[in-house]
């Protein structure tokens, strides 16, 4: 298993999951993805995680972004998991969950860290783009819920900076100021952000966001 990098292809598979056995590639179509892992069905972090993801489901698909999560319980663990789920988070879970019980999808993607926990799988976090690129990869630890508002932030900064020559700030949300891309002389840069550029330093020149 070779490490998973910025950059790398995303490994495809085809996997048993909650709603019966699907490709990665097919399931992603033309547009984005966001692959995660949790350590087990039926525990109290997990199970606000996922409720959480489905809410953000709407929010994930204005972006042309679809969710699989995944963890080494079977299918039928899944189901009735998602029940509860549904119950304590009134929501409904509405994108596969891959039920991993043989690692292969989990050995692909190096979601089983050894001296974390020997047969879980972490909280891994891949986001793949339209090109089955991998965008970014977090890492969190069982203890930690993970933060769908950030996944959604970084999202709209990739499908920004994608499109558009920026680079975007410390705690940048969508509609704020973004960074000119440093490549992009200060002359340059005000022919293309007709918006206006600050220059606070020759190299950090700030424009209004490009599609606001
Ligand atoms: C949880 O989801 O609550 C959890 C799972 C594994 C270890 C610790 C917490």
């Amino acid at each position: 298993m070779a490490t998973l990098r910025l950059g790398d292809t995303a490994p495809d598979f085809t996997a048993e999951t909650s709603e019966g056995k699907l490709n990665f590639y097919d399931y992603l179509g033309d547009g984005w993805g966001i692959l995660f892992s949790h350590p087990a069905d039926f525990t109290p972090v997990c199970t606000t995680e996922l409720g959480t993801a489905a809410k953000f489901k709407d929010e994930f698909a204005k972006r042309n972004v679809k969710m699989m999560a995944l963890s080494v319980d079977g299918a039928a663990s899944h189901k009735e998991w998602i029940k509860d789920i549904n119950e304590t988070q009134g929501t409904n879970v509405n994108f596969p969950i891959i039920a991993d019980e043989d690692r292969k999808v989990s050995d692909l993607y190096d979601m089983i860290h050894p001296n974390a926990d020997d047969t879980l799988t972490v909280r891994s976090v891949f986001i793949v783009g339209a090109d089955k690129k991998i965008k970014l990869i977090l890492t969190y630890p069982a203890s930690t819920g993970r933060n769908f508002y950030e996944l959604l932030r970084v999202v709209d900064s990739l499908q920004l900076t994608a499109n558009h020559k920026v680079a975007t700030p410390a705690n940048w949300k969508n509609g704020e100021k973004v960074v000119v891309s440093p490549a992009i002389p200060t002359d340059e840069a005000k022919k293309i952000f007709t918006k206006g550029v600050e220059e606070v330093k020759p190299y950090l020149r700030l424009t209004p966001d490009p599609t606001a």
